[in-house]
């Protein structure tokens, strides 16, 4: 079973990283900030509480953000594992989910302030399909247009630099905490995220693949 966590900082990769591993191991990519943007696109109720929180950086309530989860890892695809980005990032989410299943690995990217703050003032995302571009290391071929489906590539209103500062403030308070809650269970492997996309994926693989 590949029941997985990716944690890290904003800007780390999680969702780079995890676009990348999901399809060699057939197990689906679930990202509550993905989650929550489609909701916000779709002007659902869940949506329009969310972005109250999302623009200024904040972090959803955390019964919100459980109950979403809860609800996503039951669906079918999930029988032989799931990638968990994003989730969870408070010690109430972390031990709310392991009432709920066993998780088997946790993948902690690691890279310095200065490195995030510039990738994620540079990063840009495909409204429609998601995907994610960075204007420096890895633009479209077209500019503001999706290399996979056409969309319009945008910047997050969360990608501006009040928002960033907040986010890595309250990553450092609730955030990396997780780190120790799971290292304590034994489940944590740290990886350099401050390195090519290429590099990564293959050490973040090799450890999968024991686990
Ligand atoms: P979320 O969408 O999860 O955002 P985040 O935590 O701020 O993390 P990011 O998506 O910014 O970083 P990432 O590590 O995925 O980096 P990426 O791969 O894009 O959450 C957004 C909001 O939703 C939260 O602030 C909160 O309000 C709410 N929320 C979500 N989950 C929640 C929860 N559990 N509880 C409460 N609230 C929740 O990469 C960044 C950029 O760098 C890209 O441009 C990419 O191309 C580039 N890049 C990545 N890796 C490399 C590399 N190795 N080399 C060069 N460039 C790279
Ligand atoms: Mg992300």
């Amino acid at each position: 079973m590949k029941r997985l966590i990716f944690i890290g900082p904003q800007g780390a990769g999680k969702g780079t990283i995890a676009a990348h591993v999901c399809p060699k191991f057939e197990i689906p990519h679930i990202s509550t900030g993905d989650m929550f943007r489609e909701a916000i696109e779709k002007g659902t109720e869940l949506g329009k509480k969310a972005k109250e929180y999302m623009d200024k950086g904040e972090l959803v309530p955390d019964e919100i953000t459980v109950q979403l989860v809860k609800e996503r890892i039951t669906h079918k695809d999930c029988y032989a594992g799931f990638v968990l980005d994003g989730f969870p990032r408070t010690i109430p989410q972390a031990e709310a989910l392991d009432k709920e299943v066993d998780i088997d690995g946790v993948i902690l990217l690691e890279a310095p302030e200065e490195l995030l703050i510039e990738r994620l003032t540079t990063r840009r995302q495909c409204r429609n399909c998601g995907k994610i571009y960075n204007l420096k290391t890895n633009p479209p071929k077209e500019e503001g247009k999706c290399d996979i489906c056409g969309g319009e590539v945008y910047q997050r209103d969360d990608d501006k630099e009040e928002a960033i500062k907040r986010r890595l403030e309250i990553y450092k308070k609730e955030t990396a905490p997780i780190a120790d809650y799971y290292e304590k269970q034994g489940k944590l492997h740290k990886v350099d995220a401050a390195r090519d996309v290429d590099e990564i994926v293959k050490d973040v693989v090799a450890i999968i693949e024991k686990i």
